[in-house]
């Protein structure tokens, strides 16, 4: 396994449209060595999760894990989930303003609107097929990821661009307040 380079926002790698991955594809030991080297990038940078273009690949792979994550007190917990081809439904028009960051997106943060109640089906890493229902941040979180296999970025959604912070400011003036926030999300929708 081997930690990748995390392309930043200006790449235009960040703007493309993944492409789906056959099952023929996805049992290759490219495509099996890419997931392992973007588990072991996404841990490295202390991410909640990953895209394949966030390393410069236009496949539609990505992952999400929440464990004790310094970064992410407020999250609840995520197992760690590989998800290909991933395709969301959106179940009811429940949304919430979340605080989100990306590793794309280095040193900033902002609040945007994110469903809460969602459908998501993807095939594991096996070809497994899973359909699944996300709740509240973690929810949020799996939108975050599907979107940039559609090129898109969590600054794209921000609506008030006065809400983006630095890591330090969320610290100072933020976290307490979206902790709070996200424990109420989390007791309304669970996860
Ligand atoms: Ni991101």
């Amino acid at each position: 396994m081997a930690v990748l380079d995390i392309v930043e926002v200006g790449n235009p790698v960040l703007r493309a449209r993944a492409r789906k991955v056959s099952p023929e594809e996805l049992a290759t030991p490219e495509s099996q060595r890419l997931i392992d080297d973007m588990i072991e990038t996404m841990r490295a940078a202390g991410g909640a999760g990953i895209a394949a273009n966030q390393v410069g690949e236009t496949v539609r792979i990505a992952i999400a894990e929440v464990g004790d994550n310094p970064r992410y007190p407020y999250k609840p917990p995520i197992p760690l989930t590989v998800f290909v081809n991933p395709e969301i439904a959106v179940l009811d028009n429940a949304t919430e303003t979340l605080n989100e960051g990306c590793l794309s997106v280095p040193n900033m943060r902002g609040e945007l609107e994110r469903h809460m109640r969602i459908r998501v089906t993807y095939l594991d890493r096996e070809g497994v097929e899973h359909v699944e229902e996300k709740h509240g941040l973690t929810a949020g979180t799996f939108q975050h990821e599907v979107d940039h296999l559609d090129g898109v970025l969590f600054l794209d959604r921000v609506t008030d661009p006065t809400t983006l912070t630095t890591w330090a400011e969320f610290e100072r003036r933020g976290l307490e307040e979206f902790a709070a926030r996200a424990a109420e999300i989390t007791a309304r929708y669970g996860s």
